[in-house]
């Protein structure tokens, strides 16, 4: 029998945006293996309504946990928003970890800083955003930014095109001085070089792959179940689109 160490972590989003965080946790725990579930045939989640994304949630961790995963990663803001509770209640015997918007470092990047949350509207306007706002309102103007449409681009692998740079300038049209930006969707660091060119290089942009991955590596430890091989692991994406074409996306997502 596999020993339960060498057994992989199970990393999903709604689509291909979850391997931002995969590639953190590649990146920190090389020796570990993989399995990434991207839901592409229901992306976007987040303007859907929370029963569906509830819903669509639980059916994608059951999915990982058949195939024998030691942890779960909902690498999807969304989806840790709709339903992280309802999955550490259900799985008891494994870690299950979430992401949250990395509104922190942006609110302590400067002296009560102008901070944009980009993120789905599902995300900003569940319960878990609003307290995590609430904890840093009085350090930061916070301007939640909801970004309907913008996942559709990552999902069809544009992260260069005009259209996406126009989507992306009337949204930011509105917001004159800004100093720093969350990317709260997982989709969204994969559009960073647009939203760099069209900002300016000193806005700052914070995402919360890496801290997701070390959250992730600290459960392991707590759990005892950080792989001893100093082999590299192996990853294998699926998604359920069925199309090749998204498995070869994410791919390229991977290694960018
Ligand atoms: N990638 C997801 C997130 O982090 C959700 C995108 C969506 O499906 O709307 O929020």
């Amino acid at each position: 029998m596999m020993k339960k160490t060498a057994l992989p972590i199970g990393v999903f989003d709604s689509g291909v945006g979850g391997i931002s965080v995969l590639r953190e946790l590649v990146a920190l725990m090389p020796n570990e293996n993989y399995i990434f579930f991207g839901d592409s045939a229901n992306a976007p989640y987040g303007t859907k309504t929370l029963d569906e994304v509830v819903e669509l949630t639980c059916k994608d961790a059951a999915f990982l946990y058949e195939q024998g995963v030691k942890a779960i990663v909902v690498a999807c803001n969304t989806a840790t928003s709709a339903g992280v509770k309802i999955l550490r209640e259900h799985y008891t015997t494994i870690p299950v970890i979430g992401i949250e918007p990395a509104l922190k470092p942006a609110v302590l990047s400067a002296k009560h800083p102008t901070v944009l949350v980009m993120a789905t509207p599902m995300t900003l306007r569940e319960e878990k955003f609003k307290n995590l706002m609430h904890r840093f309102e009085q350090d930061a103007k916070i301007i939640p930014l909801p970004c309907p449409g913008l996942v559709e681009f990552i999902e069809r692998g544009e992260l260069e095109s005009e259209e996406l740079e126009a989507f992306l300038r009337k949204l930011f049209a509105p917001f004159k001085e800004v100093d720093a930006v969350v990317l709260g969707c997982t989709h969204y660091p994969f559009a960073k070089k647009m939203i760099g060119k069209i900002l300016g290089e000193e806005v700052q942009l914070f995402d919360g792959g890496a801290g997701t991955a070390r959250e992730t590596k600290r459960k392991l430890e707590e759990f005892a179940l950080i792989n001893p091989s100093l082999e590299e692991g192996k990853v294998v994406i699926l998604n359920s689109a069925k199309d090749p074409e998204m498995i070869a996306l994410c791919e390229r997502l991977l290694y960018l």
